[in-house]
C-alpha cells in the first residue's frame, strides 16, 4: 500500500545484509558466524527518505533531546552501537552527551548515512576518530558476538516487521552486562485540545498505513515485553511525555507543528490512494492538528524509554519462547 520504495529495493540485498562499510574501520565487513538469520524481505520505511523527512527527523531530535536523552551518557572509551541511526539526528545528541565514547552507527539506507556523516563531520569518539558509520541491516549485523558495551535504539523497532529478531541480533552483539536503551513512540498516547474527530481519524490512517508497511506506530507499549522476550533483564521503563502548550511554546512549534503533524500529513497521498479518506476530510484532520498548537491548544504525546541489561553467564534471562 505504501508508495515509498522499500529499502531492499533501493539497496542490493547482499550489501544490505553483509553491511558494506562506508568508512575504513577495524570492524569486519563479513557477516559474523552464528548471527541471526535475516527475514526474507525488509519492511518498507513508511516515512521515506526525502529531504523534508530528513529535516523532520532533525527537528524532532533537537526538540526532544532534553526529554529523550536525559539519563543517557556512556563512559569514555566504551563501545556504543546506535542501530537505525538514519540521518544522524540522534547521533549528534549521543556524542554530545558522551564525547569520549566510541560510537558506531548503522542504518540500511546509504543516503541517510551520507547525510549523517555530513551532519556530524568529525564529531564524536575518543581520539578524534569520529563516529564510525556502517550500512547494515540490524537483523544481521557485521559485528562479532559481545562486541559492544552499550546499544542505543531510537524510533527503529516501530518500522520492523519482526522487532523480536532485531532485538535478538542486538543482544548477540552486546557483551554480557552491557546495556540496551530503546526509545519508541506510541500514537495511541496522543491527546489534544481542542478535540477533533478528523484529527483522530488522520492519526488512525497513519497507524494503519504503517501497519500495512510492516511496522507498528503503537510500538511504545510493546517495548518492555519485547525486551523481556529477547532475554534482557533489569528492565526499566520510563514514560517521557511531551506536553506542548502555551507554557512550552517551543514544544508547540518543534513537536506539534514541525514533527508530529508533518509526519501524519506526509501519508496524505497514500491514505487517499488506499481509500481511507477523502482529500477534504484528510486536510481537515491536519488543520485540526495544527489548531492544537495555537495559544489556547494543547498536545500531549508519550514516548517510552526503556533500558535493560544483557545477563551474564549464570544469570537468568535467556530468550523466552
Ligand atoms: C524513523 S528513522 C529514525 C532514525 C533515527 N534513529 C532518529 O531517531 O532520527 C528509522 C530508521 O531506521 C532505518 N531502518 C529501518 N529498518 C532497518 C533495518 N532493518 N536495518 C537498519 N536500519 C533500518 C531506516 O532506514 C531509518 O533511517
Amino acid at each position: 500500500m505504501t508508495t515509498h520504495p522499500a529499502p531492499a529495493d533501493r539497496t542490493p540485498a547482499h550489501s544490505a545484509l553483509t553491511g558494506r562499510a562506508l568508512t575504513d574501520s577495524a570492524v569486519t565487513d563479513s557477516p559474523p558466524a552464528g548471527s541471526a538469520p535475516a527475514a526474507s524481505t525488509a519492511a518498507p520505511y513508511v516515512h521515506g527518505y526525502s529531504e523534508r523527512e530528513s529535516r523532520r527527523l532533525a527537528d524532532q531530535a533537537d526538540t526532544l533531546a532534553a526529554l529523550l536523552h536525559e539519563g543517557t551518557a556512556y563512559p569514555p572509551g566504551s563501545r556504543v552501537l546506535e542501530a537505525g541511526c538514519g540521518v544522524g539526528a540522534q547521533t549528534a545528541h549521543l556524542v554530545a552527551a558522551s564525547p569520549g565514547a566510541r560510537v558506531v552507527a548503522v542504518d540500511m539506507d546509504a543516503e541517510s548515512l551520507a547525510r549523517a556523516r555530513t551532519r556530524l563531520g568529525g564529531r564524536g569518539s575518543a581520539g578524534g576518530g569520529g563516529v564510525e558509520w556502517y550500512r547494515a541491516d540490524v537483523r544481521r549485523l557485521p559485528f562479532p558476538d559481545d562486541h559492544f558495551d552499550h546499544v542505543f535504539v531510537c524510533f527503529l523497532l516501530e518500522h520492523l516487521a519482526a522487532p523480536a529478531g532485531a532485538l535478538a541480533e542486538l543482544r548477540r552483539v552486546l557483551r554480557p552486562g552491557g546495556t540496551i536503551t530503546v526509545i519508541e513512540g506510541d500514537h495511541g498516547s496522543a491527546f489534544f485540545h481542542p478535540a477533533g474527530a478528523y484529527a483522530e481519524a488522520v492519526i488512525g490512517h497513519q497507524v494503519r498505513l504503517q501497519a500495512a508497511a510492516g511496522g507498528n506506530a503503537l510500538m511504545g507499549r510493546q517495548v518492555v515485553p519485547l525486551l523481556a522476550a529477547a532475554g534482557f533483564t533489569r528492565l526499566r521503563a520510563e514514560p517521557r511525555t511531551v506536553c506542548a502548550d502555551r507554557s512550552r511554546p517551543a514544544l508547540a512549534e518543534g513537536f506539534t507543528r514541525l514533527t508530529f503533524t508533518p509526519m501524519v500529513a506526509a501519508v496524505r497521498e497514500e491514505a487517499l490512494a488506499a481509500g481511507l479518506s477523502t482529500a477534504a476530510d484528510f486536510d481537515r484532520g491536519i488543520a485540526e492538528l495544527y489548531r492544537t498548537a495555537e495559544e489556547d491548544g494543547t498536545f500531549q504525546y508519550t514516548f517510552l524509554k526503556a533500558t535493560a541489561v544483557k545477563p551474564g553467564a549464570g544469570e537468568s534471562g535467556g530468550p523466552q519462547r
